[in-house]
Order: C-alpha cells, then structure tokens, then sequence
C-alpha cells in the first residue's frame, strides 16, 4: 500500500500521543469498518473556549496513529466551534492523502475529536444531550466510506433512502449486486447504526 511520506512521519512520530491526566473532556470511538479505537483528550480554555491542550491514545493501524496526530495539530489553538467544522477529508489531505481503503482512518479520528468536543459541550451545558433522529441516521451514513474511491456512500448517492419509524431504521441502497465492497458497506451501516440504544432494528434494501 502506497503511503505519502507525511502519513510515514505521522505514524513513525506522531504528535500529542499519550494520556492527559485531568482532561475537560475525552472520548473513545471505535471504526465499524476495522474495530479500531481512538481515544482524544482536551483541555479547554474555559473563558474563550480555545483547545490549549490535545492528546489522543490509538489502537489501530498505521493511518489510524497517522490520522490521530494529524487531528491534534489541527485542532490545538483553535476554538470549540472552529476545531468541530474539521473533516476527515481536511485530515486526510493535511497528511497529502491516503489510500481510499484507508479513509475511514482519517473519519475515525475526526469522529472522535467531535466526540470529545462534543462531550464537553455537554458537560459544560453548552449544548443539550442531542436527540436520536433520522438525521443522525443521515450523519451515520456519511462516516461509511466505500473502500473502492475513498469517498462516504451519501456523497456518492448510494444512499436512496433513510428513514426512522419506530425505532426501525430502514435504509435503501444503491449499489451494484456484484460489488465487492457491497457486504462490508452493509455490516458497516449495521454496526454505526445499532450502536445507539434508540434503534431497535435496521433494516438495509440493496
Ligand atoms: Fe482501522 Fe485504520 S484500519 S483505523
């Protein structure tokens, strides 16, 4: 696998690795597609709001470390609302680009550096514990990455339909029968989606 001589640096020297003790927030998020972990600490400024401090901890693959460290140079110096616009596609090009098998490395990371913020937000009262709706089906459905081009199966109009009734998560794909990526997209959805409690069943037309 071609790698770029960033992601090389990244993982052979990543940035901010380790665990901080006492952090405002920290959260630990796993990949459906590898079972790959990352976990993010911050320290927030309390007054304006600005990451003074970042670390993250991972338990993966070399673009997992690579896309770990990448996200902590991001996001250090940037305020709440500037480090939670970051993309994963932002990450992977800051590392000159991955591989497309390898993006939902970089959507890891920028999933869990959103966590993170997102858990102090909440602890703070800044935000409300965010409700489960069809629309957090929809932000699910854009960390599945299609292996193939490297690009997420809402951006690549696979996703016809998604909807939410009754706990019953029912999604509609487009995608051709003799795919080899077809059943990994499948477990992929399965798994972002029934990790939440709300949903009872999923349910996937392909
Ligand atoms: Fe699991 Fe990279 S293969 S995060």
């Amino acid at each position: 696998m071609q790698y770029s001589q960033k992601v090389i640096d990244h993982f052979m020297n990543p940035h901010n690795v380790g665990k901080m003790e006492h952090p405002d927030a920290v959260a630990t998020e796993g990949s459906p597609a590898c079972g790959d972990q990352v976990t993010v600490y911050l320290k927030v400024n309390e007054e304006t709001k600005v990451i003074e401090d970042i670390k993250f901890q991972s338990y993966g693959c070399a673009s997992n470390i690579a896309t770990g460290s990448i996200i902590t140079d991001l996001a250090i110096g940037k305020g709440i609302e500037e480090a939670k616009t970051i993309t994963w596609k932002e990450a992977a090009e800051a590392l000159d680009g991955l591989p497309p098998v390898k993006m939902h490395c970089s959507v890891l990371a920028v999933d869990t550096l959103r966590a993170a913020i997102q858990n102090y937000e909440i602890a703070k009262g800044l935000i409300p514990i965010p409700e489960f709706s069809k629309e957090t089906i929809i932000e699910e459905l854009k960390k599945v990455i299609y292996p193939q081009v490297g690009e997420d199966i809402v951006t690549l109009k696979m996703v016809k339909y998604a909807g939410l009734d009754d706990g019953v998560a029912t999604i509609d794909l487009d995608i051709p029968k003799f795919d080899n990526f077809r059943d990994n997209v499948v477990e992929e959805i399965r798994e972002h989606l029934e990790k939440y409690p709300q949903v009872k069943n999923v349910i996937i037309n392909y």
